[in-house]
């Protein structure tokens, strides 16, 4: 009965490992992609008044137009980037819809498609589920799990179609300068290559300036499909709101299938949205309270010999388990039944990446401290 392209994607294998985790007590979860913090309050509020006013309709299919303007007028301020609101940006259901209608829009069954990886779970997934092939551009710890523009440049000799861009990334944390990113599009810049640049983790950037890829130049632009939402640095997982800008010819093919597909996002939490772009204290507070927690767990990951790039953004430290010769999925099963503590296990993020773990630092600082206790006990008794 099923599909058999769809058949052949395996499971997420964070959802695999998650089975396990639910249904056990007292577990710290250092496993989940999610804020701990609820919504700021100026956020629901708007969203609960523009309730009670009734706002329960249908939006136009490319969204609220405030939204798209709101959202213009940032990129105007922050990136001195112009996206017309009536043409360039479509609003979505999360940045996973826009991910997906941005292949859907762009990809011709076995288009091959570059995929950074460790990668985001879904990037593979998604590429074979809309018929594409994907190729591996696989990082090294050595070089900071950033691409190498070795690697760029005979990968794009394989003629593919697109190449999703994450920064900061998930699951490493790590980020690009201005001229890491100049680099990648000098190469990219030769070639007919649509850059997919997934910024959702823009918010949370610790120290360096978040650089936009479509604002490198104007053809950077026009060649780039940018995709955003309010998901992970205004805590918003659950109202599932995110955007897509680019050039006019891809948003109408992506806005064409969202309109048979979704008719629009819901209205509450675009309204919600256009007031988390307001919202910027309480977006610097919970990138304070990040940054924090990052500062001490990367430290002492490291002190316990499980060397760790130190982060630069979201909230994930991409931790070796070379020092102690044990696979991923054993070292993150044995830590969940002996000291109750949940990890990805690095497989998950690519086959490379088996003596890695995954660790999410969006839990409080008590109990990351907790946490670390229960991690160095177990280390000892390995
Ligand atoms: C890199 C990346 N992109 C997209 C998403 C999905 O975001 P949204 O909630 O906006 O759909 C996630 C969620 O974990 C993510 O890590």
């Amino acid at each position: 009965m099923i599909a058999k392209r769809i058949k052949q994607v395996p499971p997420s294998g964070i959802r695999e490992f998650f089975d396990l985790v639910l249904g056990m007590p007292d577990v710290i979860s250092l496993g989940v992609g999610e804020p701990d913090f609820i919504t700021p309050w100026r956020i629901r509020e708007k969203a609960i008044t523009a309730l009670e006013e009734g706002f329960t309709s249908y939006t136009s299919n490319s969204g609220l137009f405030s939204l798209r303007r709101d959202i213009s007028n940032n990129f105007k301020k922050k990136y001195s980037l112009s996206y017309n609101p009536d043409k360039e940006i479509l609003i979505t259901v999360g940045v996973s819809e826009g991910f997906d209608l941005a292949l859907r829009a762009i990809l011709d069954p076995r288009d091959k498609v570059i995929v950074v990886s460790p990668y985001y779970v879904a990037y593979p997934a998604l590429v074979e589920i809309n018929s594409g092939r994907a190729i591996y551009l696989v990082t090294k710890e050595q070089e900071g799990f950033k691409i190498s523009p070795e690697a760029l440049s005979k990968l794009v000799e394989q003629k593919p179609k697109a190449i999703i861009l994450n920064y900061p990334s998930n699951p490493t944390g790590i980020t690009y300068s201005h001229q890491e990113l100049k680099e990648i599009w000098r190469i990219l810049s030769r070639k007919e290559v649509i850059i997919i640049s997934d910024e959702t983790y823009e918010e949370l950037t610790y120290e360096q300036k978040h650089v936009c890829f479509s604002s490198l130049d104007k053809k950077a632009k026009q060649q780039t499909i940018l995709l955003n939402g309010f998901s992970k640095g205004q805590a918003m997982t659950g109202f599932r709101v995110g955007f897509a800008c680019g050039n006019e010819k891809i948003i109408s093919a992506m806005t064409k299938i969202h309109s048979y597909s979704m008719l629009c996002g819901p209205i509450i939490s675009q309204i919600a949205a256009c007031e988390a772009l307001r919202a910027k204290e309480d977006i610097a507070y919970m990138r304070r309270e990040y940054k924090r927690r990052r500062n001490f767990i990367a430290e002492e990951l490291n002190r316990l010999g499980l060397f760790t790039i130190k982060p630069q953004g979201a909230f994930y430290c991409f931790s070796s388990l070379k020092k102690y010769k044990v696979n991923s999925l054993d070292f993150a099963k044995q830590l969940l039944f002996k000291e109750k503590i949940a990890v990805v296990p690095g497989r998950a993020f690519g086959k490379d990446f088996d003596s890695y773990i995954r660790i999410s630092y969006a839990n409080s600082l008590d109990n990351l401290k907790e946490a670390i206790v229960r991690i160095e006990r177990f280390l000892k008794a390995l």
